[in-house]
């Protein structure tokens, strides 16, 4: 592979995903070929690239050809070979001590949505994938917001105009540790570092224009002035219209993947089915503007 090869790309679903063919992270990236990345998360939210072979550095500088990095305080402690920009995600212990941040995404999310300028991108690199009978486990499931939002009922989308949600860390760690997840590694004070933040729940995508739902079960608490019950099934029934199991891609991952998504036109969830087998990944977050 090299940086002239031609990019070929076959679609995953019909809401989302494609896998990119020809496209060789560590020899480096044309221009032309960092365009066909960039318009192919326009166009299917997530992005495939299989069998590359990238050190934490290469990861970084392929990553910023997306947009600046975005790290966020709280997760500073976990990070591979003292590269800032990078978090480890992984359930492996050394001398009893996590090497990185365990059960991460356990709860479909969008990176990000508790800050100000969430993650515009996320570029996760695969460097060990747990098995069992030769089967991958730890899939990563993703859905459509703009298949959802476009796919909502008129009345329902007229209803949320306007709307406004509270998007919340110190609510996502509560939603944890009622589901039996452990905490994130937290270091500082959550409200010094991620106070709650209101977001428009319908938002536009800043480059496609596109409308994209934008509640979490993993991070929105509330609708703003709306009273606390309707709120609340108001949430949870867009939640379920959003993770529909037959829109869902769910991603199952090999050693070398890289697997890039849009946090404004995404969620996701990670499957946590492997217990202590070695799981690693290597985590970029890029940073967007503040939804609009
Ligand atoms: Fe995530």
């Amino acid at each position: 592979m090299n940086a002239s090869q031609a990019v070929t790309a076959t679609p995953i679903t019909p809401h989302l995903g494609v896998e990119l063919h020809g496209l060789d992270i560590h020899a480096g990236l044309s221009e032309e070929q960092m365009s066909q990345v960039r318009d192919a998360l326009n166009r299917h939210a997530v992005v495939v690239l299989r069998d590359q072979h990238i050190t934490p550095q290469e990861q970084v500088a392929f990553s910023k050809r997306l947009g600046p990095p975005l790290r966020v305080s709280l997760f500073t402690k976990h990070k591979p070979e003292g590269v800032d920009e990078l978090t480890v995600v992984s359930n492996i212990h050394r001398d009893g001590v996590p090497i990185g941040v365990m059960d991460a995404g356990a709860l479909w999310h969008t990176d990000g949505s508790y800050l100000a300028k969430p993650d515009m991108y996320t570029v996760l690199y695969a460097l060990q994938v747990p098995q069992r009978d030769g089967k991958p486990l730890g899939d990563t499931a993703f859905a459509s917001t703009e298949a959802a939002y476009d796919t909502l009922p008129a009345e329902t989308k007229a209803k949320l105009e306007g709307l406004r949600a509270v998007n919340s860390l110190t609510h996502h760690m509560a939603v944890r540790r009622r589901s039996n997840l452990k905490a994130p590694p937290v270091t500082g004070k959550v409200d010094d570092v991620a106070p709650d933040v209101e977001h428009p729940v319908v938002r536009t995508h800043p480059i496609t224009g596109r409308k994209c739902l934008f509640v979490t079960e993993g991070h929105t608490e509330r609708i703003v002035g709306m009273p606390a019950a309707e709120s609340e099934a108001l949430l949870s029934s867009l939640y379920a219209h959003i993770t529909r199991p037959e829109v869902v891609y769910r991603h199952k991952w090999r050693v070398g993947d890289v697997v890039i998504w849009d946090n404004c036109s995404t969620q996701h969830l990670a499957i946590t089915d492997y217990g202590d087998i070695p799981r690693l990944m290597h985590r970029a977050g890029i940073s967007g503007p503040a939804p609009f």
